[in-house]
């Protein structure tokens, strides 16, 4: 079928006339974005939400997930000590990889460029990526394996954040170890017609596909193969905007494997009902993650007879996936339900003239990874303590900030340095005064103590590297 057919019989025919107005350097944009479409999914889409608003229904009781919950004693360490054995054992015998999703947009943030581009480091200026890095170096050394990784980009960030590992000379990696893999786009539509929307003449309005795109740039980039190649079994994703991942933590992966699970998560338990952070449960049987904004405030706030909440984990957005599971979840196209927000668009009218709307206009479509977790045959809940692994970066200002994530980031390595005997002298403020750790040179708390061993008191702001 010519492509106008196809953009009438998707109900599009609105982008015919736009290919035929456009400028002949917008055309030929304009042809590659429609080409690239999938004017199918889109026209299933529409159909599902745009005419018939039929959103899944989310019913059922929510129970806690299964769960390991913090070590409390010696049968606890026990279990985690054996746990941590078999995460090592993985690590070491080469069969972990990494995936770090950063395709993401940052609204909220409203940094100009990629988030991981954000500098971060208390002293030093390091970006994110560089943190990343600096602890990616750190895994590998310490297990003497490749752990490759790989990178999730959209197709509006992907140039400029290659750009910035060839810039800082790949922060040390080796080139051939880091894979950046692109995600896909999804259209936005005019909420009540269902009409693709421009966003310029010649240019759709396209966002990424969300972060369940991951498994299907994964796949169709041919990555998923090459890993499988090269050995891994397992692998660990985890958000650019989250600093304190512990990437990797073979405590994580040793609960994951040794539950034969086919997808795991992290959890911090939840500060306050309301607190804004997508929840772990269990719904018939299956492990789900429950979006704040669709739980009801009696849910959220029921608590057990010790009067802890009964729906605690919170979703630190960080799994380990099988590859076969991964695999699976992209036989055929990609197998996880899509979710639909409304959004303000400014976007071309009819007459051609760019429409700035202070309501919602527009609709936009997105997976998330965690909507796998229903169709894992097992899956475990490991919590970690918010204060060593969970700090995300949402927000320029208040709550979940660089602000509050270089605070919690110095509070984590005075407290390594503290257990290490070594005096952190604090501000005025209470807080520590500034640190930073190189992770290569002391990538956990235990490392810290070996390497530092005798340190003399730290009374300005320092700089700790090898
Ligand atoms: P968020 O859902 O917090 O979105 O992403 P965001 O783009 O960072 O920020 P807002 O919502 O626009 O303010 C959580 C993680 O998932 C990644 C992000 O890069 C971040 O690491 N992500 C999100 C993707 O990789 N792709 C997406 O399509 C969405």
């Amino acid at each position: 079928m010519q492509a106008s057919a196809r953009l009438r019989a998707a109900g599009q025919g609105h982008l015919v006339a736009a290919l035929a107005d456009a400028a002949p350097g917008d055309a030929e944009r304009l042809a590659a974005q429609i080409a690239a479409l999938d004017l199918g999914l889109v026209a299933r889409l529409v159909d599902q939400f745009v005419h018939h608003d039929d959103a899944p229904v989310l019913d059922g009781a929510l129970a806690p997930p299964d769960a390991i919950p913090l070590a409390r004693g010696p049968d606890d360490d026990a279990r985690d000590r054996a746990a941590r054995a078999v995460g090592e054992e993985a690590l070491r015998g080469g069969r972990v990889g990494l995936a770090l999703l950063a395709g993401g947009q940052g609204t909220r943030l409203g940094f100009d460029g990629p988030k991981g581009n954000l500098p971060f480091g208390s002293i030093t200026g390091n970006t994110l990526f560089a943190h990343h890095a600096a602890k990616v170096a750190a895994v590998r050394a310490r297990y003497a394996a490749a752990v490759p990784w790989c990178i999730l980009t959209s197709p509006t960030n992907d140039e400029v954040t290659r750009q910035a590992f060839t810039d800082a000379h790949w922060f040390d990696l080796d080139p051939g170890s880091v894979e950046f893999v692109v995600q896909g786009t999804l259209p936005a539509v005019d909420r009540v017609t269902g009409e693709i929307l421009l966003e310029a003449p010649g240019r759709l309005a396209l966002s990424p596909d969300g972060h369940g795109g991951l498994l299907l740039a994964l796949r169709r980039s041919g990555a998923l193969d090459r890993l499988a190649d090269r050995g891994i079994q397992t692998l660990f994703t985890f958000q650019v905007d989250n600093p304190l991942t512990s990437i990797a933590d073979p405590l994580f992966v040793g609960h994951h494997l040794a539950a034969g699970a086919d997808m795991s998560n992290l959890a911090v338990r939840k500060r306050e009902p309301d607190e804004r952070v997508g929840v772990i449960a269990r719904r018939d049987g299956r492990t789900v993650v429950v979006e704040y904004s669709d739980l009801d405030a009696e849910t959220s706030a029921a608590r057990d007879p010790q009067g802890d909440l009964i729906l605690w984990a919170g979703n630190v957005a960080t799994h380990c996936i099988e590859l076969a599971f991964a695999r699976t979840l992209t036989d055929g196209g990609l197998q996880l339900p899509y979710h639909r927000a409304l959004k303000r668009v400014p976007h071309l009218d009819s007459a051609g003239r760019i429409v700035a709307p202070d309501q919602p206009n527009a609709m936009k479509f997105e997976t998330f990874i965690f909507d796998a977790l229903p169709m894992a045959r097992a899956s475990i809940t490991v919590e970690v303590a918010r204060e060593e692994q969970f700090s995300p970066i949402k927000n320029a200002s208040g709550a979940d900030s660089p602000a509050t994530c270089r605070r919690d980031v110095n509070r984590l390595y005075a407290r390594w340095l503290a257990a290490a005997g070594i005096a952190v002298a604090h501000g005025s403020d209470g807080e520590p005064v500034d640190l930073e750790i190189d992770p290569r040179f002391a990538l956990d708390g235990a490392e810290v103590r070996v390497r530092l061993a005798g340190h003399a008191p730290i009374t300005a702001p320092t700089l700790l590297t090898g």
